[in-house]
């Protein structure tokens, strides 16, 4: 047995885990490939694996040890379907390294029949058991990118199972297994070596249930799927199940290309410089792709393809010349339907390494959705080439797109690459424009509404989010459908549950007036981004002039606030951007300040001990301090007005600036500066995903006036901007990076976190941070490797230089955004401040929104009467005798439909999401990018399993929180 350490090479590391993701149905699962170093010393010292050198020949491969029969897991053998292969059948289509192709000798026909019901599956070596559970033939097979599986027909289910076995295949080797023939090619390339990376592969493969032709079997379909859940959870087989996570959610792309191009390699033709090119189109898939809630089903299915009657034609761009020139496809109608893979050979030069298509349509005015286009070709060498163009757009007319490796402009060494690579980008910069919003004092934004957004940010049509439509639908449709007069107020709190007829009633209704929910919402809800710590010598906002003597009963026997200060447990609340706002008519507002303790001696809870309504001195006439000691519902009513503030402290500046709002223009210039070969722009786009679109929308259905917010807000148009404004008067982008903010708000002392057990939102963020910036990390170290490459990089030095302009400064005259970037690790912090907080910033908050929101009492949009002490007018506290006196203030019938309408949809998610670490659209190629993914992943479901295990705050779950900020 040779060193271990000589396979390094070849033998994929934990790093390298291959990702199986979810077909475009998510009710299919897939089998990952687990296998760690350990692992693998055990198998190989088994003699699962062959333990040559990676530069032993094929030859001598294909004499090395074979595997046992009795190596193999009896386990997996016992869950293999016992089949009839006379009836079945298998295609193995595979791209990198080797390609085999296993067809059924007495019926060619049988795989174009059952074409339709491929499943695409990432694996590794596989091997495939016959219908009595012997291996159907003795080679095993790389498949790198690609395995489609035509199960029999008595099993459209497909459920076959999977291992790894024996030495890679050569080329040129042949054989016949019962009624398969099977032959194998090899491209001899260095990646072709892959193939031992693998120790064990267990898959079920089952059918998407669109192709089911009865409930029967869709039935059979599920049970299937449970079946092998429960085998890979109880560990009988060793791999990973993917679990669905929208039943009905969007295409995602199964097969992702992995390819690691070696640029600068020959391409050899025949005599005459001629090549034929296999050109695979993969055509999205959007038939299952709905947004729909429970309220309004928007879904209208826009097929995906192009029209029949017209052509489509490609250009390939090499680095000699150009290799194909505008040839038609040959297509039929079967050809580009949604979903499908078309494969085309096509006779062009030879031009070397390809590095750009251009696809073309006849026809305007009808979209095409393409996930991504491989190109391969074997010259005269009988050496395999590949050339995957990840595409992933809605194509009208035209559409350029760069070879899918990630590379910086100074690696570009082919001067028409060069070129065309500046022609795309000064194309892009016309269709995405900054506008600065200097004037009103807000971030910069896209220069355009969504109807004029480039077509790959707004969503398929009708499967958008409308606000205008949403809102007409729910409130007029449904939550109203019991409320005959709008305009009047609710006469008891349990008035307020007329709202709730087909949405469900907040949890929060039948705590809402205790302290310990008032608490909560600090903690445990939407608002966690508002909490202050005291600090440690006690020092409170100025203007905040609460004193022992207010607190007195309320803390331990011999405490004080200075003692409790110094013990690290008295927390604050204060709203300085909604000081003196405008309001609407009849509707009213102020800027509370609020003091919270961690009851140490008993519960943890969070507890409110004072409020000041007013931000302006103390006056125990007109701004007095509230506790829980004064009468009646007073102490009810002060809660309330908190609640207010801090419900719109959160909607405007913790979610709408610091998420959506103030992270535009990255978007927006990402586009305009960095090349989609760029690796920065491929780590950025699942994270842009729909953000130009939902802010778009939002600017007119939200903040517009007439919009929802201003249906539901005290503050005029004028005033909830306004709160925007002042928060984005002091902020800069490296605010953002969850470390800072949570410094801001004292919550940087370990001390300070451990004191309010309950807060796991501040823990949580760290590590989520850790998580994502380790991610981007990744990435970045990949393609840049001094800071000199950092440096040199024009592209990325001119996307600071602009986001640095467009950002302009604060207030106080610092800049929001860096003007250029010096060091790999400036590159890192900022790429992963915007990926925190479009996606997790924005889902930990946002979701919760209607938990919080929802209940009108536990935080009304609008205050309805003067607050007391309201223009300085005299308080008399005793007045209100009981609960239902605060009616007063609750909002009308009106707003509060809006107001719950309002927070159900904006927390509800779309079928557009992909959730974090969950890639749907592979822009990366390489196998090392793809292995920075898989390790996001792994990071990212370990993090799941953890919270899921503590069984508290779980808004914090990846699997709630999508990569995007898109609703
Ligand atoms: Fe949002």
């Amino acid at each position: 047995m040779s060193d271990p350490s000589a396979d390094a090479d070849i033998l994929s590391p934990p790093s390298e885990r291959v990702d199986i993701p979810a077909t475009s149905s998510t009710l299919a699962l897939a089998a990952d490939v687990v296998f760690s170093e350990k692992k693998e010393a055990e198998e190989r010292a088994a003699g699962l694996l062959d333990s040559r050198p990676s530069g032993a020949s094929s030859e001598d491969r294909r004499s090395s040890t074979q595997p046992s029969q009795s190596a193999l897991s009896e386990a997996m053998l016992a869950h293999v379907p016992k089949h009839s292969s006379s009836t079945g059948g298998l295609v193995l289509d595979l791209n990198l390294g080797y390609e085999g192709t296993v067809q059924r000798k007495s019926d060619a026909r049988f795989f174009a029949k059952f074409r339709d019901r491929f499943l695409s599956l990432r694996g590794s070596i596989l091997y495939m058991y016959d219908a009595e559970g012997a291996p159907a033939h003795e080679a095993c097979i790389q498949v790198d990118n690609r395995i489609q599986v035509v199960g029999p027909t008595s099993h459209k289910s497909g459920f076959f199972a999977f291992t790894v076995s024996g030495p890679a295949p050569a080329t040129g080797d042949t054989g016949t297994t019962g009624n398969f023939t099977w032959k194998l090619r090899t491209a001899g390339s260095a990646s072709g070596e892959k193939w031992l990376k693998a120790l064990s592969v267990v898959g079920a493969v089952v059918t998407p249930p669109e192709y089911a032709a009865s409930d029967e079997e869709r039935a059979d379909y599920k049970k299937r799927l449970e079946e092998y859940s429960s085998m890979v959870q109880d560990g009988t087989v060793h791999g990973h199940v993917i679990p669905p996570l929208r039943t009905d959610g969007p295409a995602v792309s199964t097969a992702h290309d992995e390819v690691d191009v070696a640029h600068g390699t020959s391409v050899s033709g025949d005599s005459t410089g001629k090549l034929t090119y296999k050109v695979q189109v993969f055509t999205g898939n959007f038939g299952q792709y709905k947004i729909h809630t429970s309220f309004a089903d928007l879904g209208r299915h826009e097929p995906a393809s192009p029209k029949d009657d017209e052509d489509i034609f490609i250009t390939l761009h090499g680095a000699q010349g150009v290799g194909l020139k505008k040839v038609r496809f040959p297509k039929t109608k079967k050809s580009f339907h949604e979903g499908q893979e078309d494969t085309f050979k096509l006779d062009g030069d030879v031009v070397g390494e390809l590095y750009g298509l251009t696809l073309e349509k006849s026809k305007p005015g009808h979209t095409w959705y393409v996930d991504r286009i491989v190109v391969s070709a074997e010259d005269s060498a009988n050496v395999m080439h590949k050339w995957v163009f990840p595409v992933y757009s809605w194509i009208d007319m035209i559409k350029y797109v760069l070879e899918g490796s990630a590379r910086l402009p100074q690696q570009l060494t082919v001067a028409a690459e060069r070129n065309e690579r500046s022609a795309a980008l000064e194309h892009k910069r016309k269709a995405y424009r900054v506008h600065k919003e200097t004037e009103a004092g807000i971030p910069p934004r896209v220069d355009s509404g969504y109807a004029d957004l480039p077509i790959n940010e707004q969503w398929p049509k009708d499967k958008g989010v409308d606000f205008q439509h949403d809102r007409n639908t729910l409130v007029g449709n449904t939550l109203l459908s019991k409320v005959s007069t709008m305009m009047n107020k609710w006469d008891t709190f349990d008035d307020f549950d007329k709202l709730f007829v087909k949405i469900p009633l907040p949890s929060v209704k039948k705590t809402w007036h205790t302290d310990e929910q008032f608490g909560k919402n600090r903690t445990q809800m939407s608002s966690v981004a508002n909490l202050r710590a005291v600090p440690v010598d006690g020092t409170l906002p100025e203007l905040f002039g609460v004193t022992d003597a207010d607190v007195e009963g309320q803390l331990p026997a011999g405490a004080t606030l200075a003692s409790e200060a110094a013990a690290r447990r008295l927390f604050y609340l204060e709203f300085p951007y909604l000081a003196d706002l405008p309001t609407q008519e009849g509707r009213y507002s102020c800027s509370p300040f609020c003091l919270l303790r961690v009851r140490a001696e008993s519960d943890s809870a969070l507890i409110p001990l004072a409020i000041q309504l007013h931000r302006r001195p103390r006056d125990d006439s007109t701004n007095p301090i509230f506790t829980a000691a004064d009468p009646g519902p007073d102490w009810l009513l002060a809660k309330s007005v908190v609640n207010h503030a801090d419900m719109w402290q959160f909607q405007m500046n913790s979610h709408l600036l610091y998420t959506h709002l103030g992270m535009e223009a990255v978007v927006v210039v990402t586009h305009r500066r960095l090349s989609e070969a760029h690796p920065i722009f491929k780590l950025l786009k699942p994270f842009t995903k729909y953000h130009l679109g939902i802010n778009s929308v939002g600017r007119l259905g939200l903040l517009g006036s007439g919009g929802l917010i201003e249906q539901v807000a005290s503050f005029t148009v004028n005033g909830f901007i306004a709160i925007i404004a002042r928060g984005y008067d002091e902020w800069t982008f490296a605010d953002a990076a969850p470390p800072k903010m949570l410094a801001d708000r004292g919550f940087d002392d370990p001390d300070v976190r451990a004191a309010i057990p309950d807060y796991y939102y501040a823990n949580d963020s760290l590590e989520l941070w850790k998580i994502v910036r380790e991610y981007v990390q990744d990435i970045v170290k990949l393609y840049y490797s001094s800071d000199k490459d950092v440096a040199d990089d024009t592209e990325l030095q001119s996307w600071a230089a602009e986001l640095h302009e467009s950002y302009e400064h604060t207030k106080d005259g610092r800049p929001r955004f860096p003007a250029s970037f010096a060091t790999i690790d400036e590159v890192v912090e900022t790429v992963a401040i915007f990926c925190f907080a479009v996606s997790v910033q924005h889902g930990v908050l946002n979701f919760a929104q209607y938990d919080t929101f929802g209940y009108i009492p536990n935080s009304p949009g609008s205050l309805m009467s003067p607050v007391p002490g309201h223009d300085e007018t005299p308080v008399e506290k005793g007045k209100m005798s009981k609960l239902e006196d605060i009616m007063a203030w609750m909002p009308n019938k009106s707003i509060s439909a809006f107001q719950v309408g309002n927070h159900y949809l904006l927390a509800q998610y779309t079928d557009a999401d992909q959730f974090l670490g969950t890639f749907g659209e592979q822009v990366f190629v390489e196998s090392t990018a793809l292995g920075a993914q898989k390790r996001f992943k792994d990071a990212c479901d370990a993090f799941e399993e953890k919270v899921k295990a503590r069984g508290a705050w779980d808004h914090s779950l990846p699997s709630k929180i999508p990569m995007s900020t898109a609703i």
